[in-house]
């Protein structure tokens, strides 16, 4: 519903934007928390709880809007060389398409989602911008005489994201089966990769610079850098079975299956329990969106090379010039002068 009151249907990173206001996200009118009820339930994608929660924290929902799309980004970032890139997240719901098969790619997805949201809520907080917490309480206050340093600052309170994360992401896994179970285990894995990430800064005081005393804080990392992280756990997932414990009916846990004997997987390890599709043609039984149309690199051997990434179809050769400007003089004064270059290139898409 807009402001002047008009009922339109928009796409779901417009409709979570109908909960701010120009006050930002703190003094929200009760007006709009009629309207809040009314797009939690149209909200498509949302597990019962997450829908009750919407409706009791529109001003948090807009931050696990963003925390979504920081995940989806980051993924699509990290991806844009594979022949999965990431499309079935993003799209039409806060969490993207259910992903059908629980393997390596899905795994990831869960992963940066749950963190997304974690880093998204903690950042909000330092900001003042959510009404129920801010900086780390603990961290202020602690003087060290003898070392000289002494928390100040607005430390990032990285606890209460990740608690507010579980208690949001995880509601949706409501049943016990080896997908839920999955799926828990990578969102944690998430959360655990965002926490052993948090960085200490520190400022120096003291005359002349001679840091005689120090104030430090705790700050969120860059989401790339948990994006890189969680890259490389995707590389290295280790495939799991479920379990059950006895004399119960649904799988209880998970244990590594290439071992003879019992282990459980690691809780800093991704783990999928099926095999990953090729990904080369489009199959909505495994949420694949094949590669045709995708643009390759001629000369690549890597995954965006046009052998691997067009699965051996061939691919279409365009031409096209690009232009751009050159050889800029700057006058005195003050203006600039370019030129137009151009060059025939050549773009290469997937048969
Ligand atoms: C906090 O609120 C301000 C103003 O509404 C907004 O610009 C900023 O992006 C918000 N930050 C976070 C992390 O939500
Ligand atoms: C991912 O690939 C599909 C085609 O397979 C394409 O339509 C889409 O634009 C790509 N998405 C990104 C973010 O590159
Ligand atoms: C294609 O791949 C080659 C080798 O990896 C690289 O040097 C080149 O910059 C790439 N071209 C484009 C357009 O990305």
């Amino acid at each position: 519903i807009t402001p002047d009151g008009k009922l339109v249907k928009p796409h779901h990173r417009q409709l979570l934007a109908l909960f701010s206001n120009r006050h930002g996200l703190r003094g929200f009118p009760p007006v709009l928390a009629l309207g809040a009820s009314i797009i939690c339930n149209k909200m498509p994608g949302l597990a019962s709880q997450q829908r009750t929660f919407c409706q009791s924290r529109p001003d948090a929902m807009v931050v696990i809007g963003m925390g979504a799309q920081l995940g989806i980004e980051e993924c699509q970032y990290q991806f844009r060389h594979h022949r999965w890139n990431c499309t079935a997240l993003g799209e039409k719901t806060l969490f993207g398409q259910e992903l059908k098969v629980g393997s390596k790619e899905t795994a990831f997805s869960y992963a940066i989602l749950s963190a997304g949201i974690a880093h998204a809520i903690t950042s909000a907080c330092g900001q003042g911008n959510l009404t129920d917490c801010g900086c780390d309480q603990d961290k202020q206050g602690y003087y060290d005489q003898e070392k000289g340093w002494r928390w100040g600052g607005c430390s990032a309170d990285i606890q209460h994201g990740i608690t507010f994360s579980r208690e949001f992401v995880d509601t949706r896994e409501v049943k016990r089966s080896a997908r839920t179970l999955m799926n828990l285990h990578n969102n944690e894995v998430g959360r655990k990769l965002l926490e052993q990430s948090m960085r200490m800064e520190c400022k120096c005081h003291g005359v002349s610079g001679s840091c005689t005393m120090k104030t430090c804080w705790v700050m969120l990392p860059i989401f790339r850098e948990l994006g890189f992280n969680l890259k490389s756990k995707y590389l290295q997932a280790v495939a799991v079975e479920p379990m059950r414990g006895r004399r119960q009916r649904q799988p209880t846990f998970l244990k590594l299956k290439k071992v003879h004997g019992f282990r459980k997987p690691s809780d800093s390890d991704l783990v999928y329990v099926d095999r990953s599709p090729s990904f080369c043609e489009e199959d909505p039984s495994t949420g694949s969106m094949g590669t045709r149309g995708r643009m390759c690199n001629r000369t690549s051997a890597q995954g965006d090379g046009c052998e691997l990434l067009c699965c051996g179809r061939g691919y279409n050769t365009f031409q096209y010039m690009r232009t751009w400007q050159c050889n800029c003089k700057f006058h005195w004064c003050c203006h600039v002068t370019c030129s137009t270059c151009s060059e025939r290139t050549h773009a290469y898409t997937c048969n």
